[in-house]
């Protein structure tokens, strides 16, 4: 079946019904997205299709077919919210987090603290008390400083 992975068009073969998760993992090669619940009920295996967070333990293969899909692989390590929870300590046994920072990437520059929790309600963490994910991510959105306006000096 066709269909972008990480901005690259792929086919892979696999059953219809097979869970995305498992076929991401399987098929695919890419063990970024991880199994919590296997029931929709904890966001781990969060990625994004057509640019929405959705729980790929629930979506079945053929769902994806023509769409595009995301995976943690397809930040490459280098984006901001994956600076910012390393330098924040928004991540420890990280099976949560994959999934936190692809809901996170769907959140507007400037996210209020109550957006945030609101983008990430259907991702459940065990370990870090949320705290320290929340301020990353506020870390990574926020926005630059506004440039000082000069005074024209006159000489
Ligand atoms: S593993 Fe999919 S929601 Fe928990
Ligand atoms: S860091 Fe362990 S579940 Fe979130």
């Amino acid at each position: 079946m066709r269909f972008t992975l990480n901005g690259r068009k792929v086919d892979v073969r696999a059953h219809p019904m097979k869970r995305l998760l498992d076929v991401l993992r399987e098929e695919c090669a890419l063990p970024g997205t991880k199994e919590g619940c296997g029931e929709g009920e904890c966001g781990a295996c969060t990625v994004l299709v057509d640019g929405a967070p959705v729980c790929a333990c629930l979506v079945p293969f053929a769902q994806v077919s023509g769409a595009s899909v995301k995976t943690i692989e397809g930040l490459r390590g280098d984006h901001p919210l994956q600076k910012a929870f390393v330098s924040e300590g928004g991540a420890q046994c990280g099976i949560c987090t994959p999934g936190m920072i692809l809901a996170a990437t769907t959140l507007e520059r400037g996210a209020t603290r109550a957006e945030i929790q609101a983008a990430l309600a259907g991702n459940l963490c065990r370990c870090t008390g949320y705290e320290a994910i929340y301020r990353a991510i506020e870390k990574s959105l926020r926005r630059p400083p506004a440039p000082v306006a000069r005074k024209a000096t006159r000489r």
